[in-house]
């Protein structure tokens, strides 16, 4: 059987299916023909070791999920899991909201819908928030530019911008300074200053992940007019609109802000935390033709169920005006979290995440013996705490810090 050869001037499609080949046989002995070779063989051809799969190897887990599936395992009645953002009730469960359920109705009610292919982009809801993907251009595809992220930041960002399809080089910019547990302003307004024209910069629209550390309005305005001097790229993750605040609208400013000076940005829109469709996924003029190329030898076409919820919540005053204020419950349960588990540092951050300062050892500590999950760097979900588990997640800190694990 003849191996397909994935070479730097084959198409975009080709090198994906060479990157997927390439990361399911890494770690095998074999030359990398060979290890093609392997994967590919038919199952009737006479291949002596049996199972065409055997040179597998297996995949590491998220860090992030693949604790979701030991908190999972875990028989402990008074286990807490502050690893995942994911927004939970006083009870510790996942929330559905009634707008949501509503929305739902109404498609389920709605006879002239059709389970038809969408367009490739899905439904795009250009009217209210465009998406789109920093890696079309070609500027980007031949890794002439850079992208700049917050250090630290979410552990898909460095990911997301080195695929292969992206092929961004990746530096880090300043920001969180532990002393303080605050922003590092001076480190942040350096680095960006010294960035090459033409880069990119990642910003956090709001509510930080991991740290919870905001610039203010007025540093945002530094910001944004370094930005523009230097002719740096804004490119906006907003994945906690409503968190920060409680309001749709001030949690949005930063965003307006650069806007409303004629700036062009880049903005990742995420309903997954303010609508709770973290299960629903929904897919995203010139941009949006490439991002079909994209998309069609990728996964085809879209998924519609999530989008026609958002379509419906937003195009509809009063299920908006209900979501408003359901995400401002949220917003506020969180807060009231954060004053419960009262530490100087933590009433400071804002948004979904703290940073609580534990090192990993303590994390492990915590883990073994309380059966509370978070991130290694001691990262944890406020949105993952009740009023319930607080005095439990306290216990579980003072004997962490207190035996000086
Ligand atoms: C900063 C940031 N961006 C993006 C996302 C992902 O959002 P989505 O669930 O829509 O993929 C997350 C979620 O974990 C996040 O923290």
């Amino acid at each position: 059987m003849k191996t397909t050869e994935f070479s730097s001037s084959s198409s975009p499609s080709d090198r994906r299916v060479g990157a997927l080949l390439r990361h399911l046989t890494a770690g095998t002995d074999s030359p990398s023909t060979d290890r093609l070779s392997s994967v590919i063989a038919s199952p009737t051809s006479e291949v002596s070791s049996g199972s065409v799969f055997a040179h597998l190897v297996q995949a590491p887990e998220d860090p992030i999920l693949g604790m979701t599936i030991a908190y999972n395992k875990d028989p402990s009645p008074i286990k807490l899991n502050l690893g995942i953002g994911a927004y939970r009730t006083e009870e510790g469960k996942p929330l559905v909201l009634n707008v949501v359920r509503k929305a739902e109705q109404q498609l389920i009610n709605d006879s002239s819908r059709v389970k038809e292919y969408l367009p490739i982009v899905g439904l795009f809801l250009s009217d209210w928030w465009f998406f789109t993907y920093a890696w079309l251009s070609p500027a980007i595809r031949e890794n002439r530019r850079t992208i700049y992220i917050t250090q630290p930041t979410w552990a898909n960002h460095p990911k997301i911008s080195t695929l292969e399809q992206a092929g961004l080089s990746v530096k880090t910019y300043h920001y969180y300074d532990p002393s303080t547990r605050g922003l590092n302003f001076q480190g942040l307004l350096e680095d960006i200053g010294d960035a090459p024209p033409g880069s990119i910069v990642l910003l956090h629209a709001c509510a930080h992940n991991p740290t919870g550390v905001d610039p203010t309005l007025e540093q945002w305005e530094q910001i944004r007019k370094l930005m523009r001097s230097k002719g740096l790229m804004p490119f906006f993750d907003s994945a906690y609109q409503g968190f920060a605040s409680g309001s749709l609208d001030t949690d949005a400013k930063p965003i307006r802000m650069f806007v409303a000076y004629g700036g062009e940005c880049l903005v990742a829109q995420s309903y997954a935390k303010n609508m709770g469709l973290y299960g629903e996924r929904r897919d995203t003029g010139r941009v949006e033709s490439q991002l079909k190329l994209v998309i069609r030898p990728m996964y085809s076409n879209p998924p519609i169920h999530g989008a026609s919820i958002m379509a419906v919540i937003l195009r509809d005053r009063n299920l908006f005006n209900e979501w408003t204020l359901e995400l401002k419950a949220m917003a506020d349960h969180i807060i009231s979290m954060r004053k419960q588990l009262f530490e100087a540092h933590i009433i400071k951050q804002i948004g979904m995440f703290t940073f609580t300062g534990l090192n990993s050892a303590q994390v492990s500590f915590m883990t073994k013996e309380y059966h509370v999950y978070m991130t290694s760097d001691g990262r944890i979900s406020m949105a993952g705490l009740s009023s319930k588990t607080v005095p439990h997640l306290a216990d579980s800190i003072h004997a962490a810090v207190t035996k000086h694990v």
